[in-house]
């Protein structure tokens, strides 16, 4: 393997190349920009390179192996030492590197169930489908997929989209109505750029709702306005009264209570956007995931596509990591929306897009989400099973549908000693308390990640559970 390096070296110092090579590399070194087991370049291949000769590199390089900061490795040439002794002065900044390296958000170990929704907690991605479309889509590419995308999205995958949506969620939209964005994340994002400029600035949220977006919208300087949430979804005219002009609801499947909005909530929402000449965005997170017997709720858009904003995303049924996403707006909002895009990023990763769109157009991605929908159906009845079972004060509600579940618990339940107690036990749980915007706003609950889980797993960790709220 021909590696390279850059170092610096001035040819007429009065510092020889040698040492000039060595204080270099362990400069490098102690500053965490030559990192731990770095392989460097042959002496030959470094020599070449800084136009030295080879009998320069040789010796830097020896000392630095004498001193201890390199090491010879036989057949694999030199590195940088994966552990440096105590003696060296750089051992202080390596380790604040490798502590930094730590992820934040790490669950503390021993964690043997972790009950959190979101994040990586998925159940499996379709490797070898995605694989399949991803070679087909890169055999086919041409010259121009591997230019800069459409500001709008790759032209094929709209196309599918439109189809899929429309077909499975109701959407009224057609390709151009739509944009490829990455994830629900970017559309949040958009929209809090798009409201100011049509002279609003603030966004009605639901209470409990999602806290990462809560922060989000405060954060993009628009005014979050919680508005609370009841069986039947958004409180409309705790909405009205608000007077906000723009409100951002999950109508399929509320995260995270899992509940949907009423029929008779459905139009008053709509109601409501065109008295106050408004908008909703519609956040579609688990649109696909449905499991439940009998009809799904469509779409909030298709009741007006004029005032409502549809946002999808393909981090519940794929994987947030690929950072893929797709909105449906009226035009005059969309090249709103589009301008405000320009001036984040210049669209989205090609042949993602081309191979998403390959697995829509193949039936693909239907036949996953049949797979998933069952799995996630198989350990949501293994979840109700073992509440009734061990925690029998408790109770599963929302509907049948998603990747997570509101675990209600018995009234007077102290949730944060439940949810630290559980923790001593390996359980990793999200208290309902996050989600809310104040303390003390709703009844003890869990929001509980369950598809992710083997079937034998949601028993054992509600056991742990139950046991955990027992003492
Ligand atoms: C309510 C809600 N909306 C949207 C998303 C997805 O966001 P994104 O598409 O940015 O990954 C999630 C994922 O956790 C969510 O819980």
């Amino acid at each position: 393997m021909a590696l390279h390096m850059a170092v610096e070296v001035v040819r007429d110092s009065s510092n020889s190349l040698t040492s000039q090579i060595q204080n270099f590399i362990k400069r490098e070194i102690a500053e965490g920009i030559l990192h731990p087991g770095t392989r460097l370049p042959s002496s030959r291949r470094l020599a070449d390179d800084l136009d030295v000769s080879r009998s320069v590199v040789v010796e830097a390089y020896g000392q630095l192996v004498a001193e201890g900061y390199l090491e010879a490795v036989q057949g694999a040439g030199t590195r940088v030492v994966r552990h440096l002794g105590d003696d060296r002065s750089v051992v202080p900044a390596l380790l604040d590197d490798r502590e930094a390296a730590e992820p934040l958000d790490a669950p503390p170990a021993p964690v043997r169930w972790d009950l959190r929704p979101g994040g990586g907690n998925l159940p499996a991605f379709p490797r070898r489908e995605w694989l399949g479309c991803y070679q087909r889509v890169l055999y086919r590419a041409d010259s121009g997929d591997h230019d800069y995308p459409s500001l709008a999205g790759e032209p094929d995958l709209r196309l599918e989209l439109a189809g899929y949506l429309g077909r499975l969620r109701g959407v009224r939209t057609t390709p151009a109505g739509l944009m490829v964005v990455a994830g629900f994340a970017q559309t949040l994002g958009l929209m809090c750029a798009v409201l100011p400029r049509i002279g609003i600035d603030a966004l009605a949220i639901e209470d409990p709702g999602h806290p990462g977006q809560r922060q989000f919208v405060r954060e993009s300087g628009l005014r979050a306005v919680p508005v609370p949430v009841d069986a039947e979804g958004i409180d409309v005219e705790a909405l009205a009264a608000s007077g906000a002009r723009a409100v951002l609801v999950t109508p399929g499947h509320q995260f995270p209570t899992g509940v949907t909005l009423s029929p008779r909530r459905r139009e008053a929402l709509v109601r409501w956007a065109r008295d106050v000449d408004g908008w909703i965005v519609e956040d579609d997170y688990d649109g696909g995931l449905w499991y439940e017997r009998g009809a799904r709720p469509l779409a909030l858009q298709r009741t007006d596509p004029e005032r409502v904003v549809y946002a999808g995303t393909a981090s519940k049924s794929l994987a947030p990591g690929l950072r893929l996403g797709w909105l449906a707006a009226p035009v005059p909002l969309l090249d709103l929306l589009m301008r405000a895009r320009a001036r984040q990023d210049l669209g989205t990763e090609t042949l993602t897009q081309l191979t998403f769109a390959e697995l829509l157009r193949t039936g693909l991605f239907d036949r996953h989400l049949r797979r998933l929908n069952s799995l996630a159906r198989s350990r949501r009845e293994s979840l109700e099973e073992a509440v009734r079972r061990h925690l029998p004060g408790a109770a599963v509600l929302g509907r049948g549908a998603g990747l997570h579940a509101y675990l209600q618990l018995p009234r007077g339940t102290d949730e944060a000693a439940l949810v630290a107690r559980a923790l001593r036990r390996s359980v990793l749980l999200r208290g309902a308390a996050a989600f809310h915007t104040g303390p003390g706003r709703g009844a003890p609950a869990l929001v509980i990640g369950h598809a992710h889980l083997p079937r034998s797993g949601v028993g054992e960790a509600v056991r742990q559970v139950a046991a955990a709220a027992h003492g």
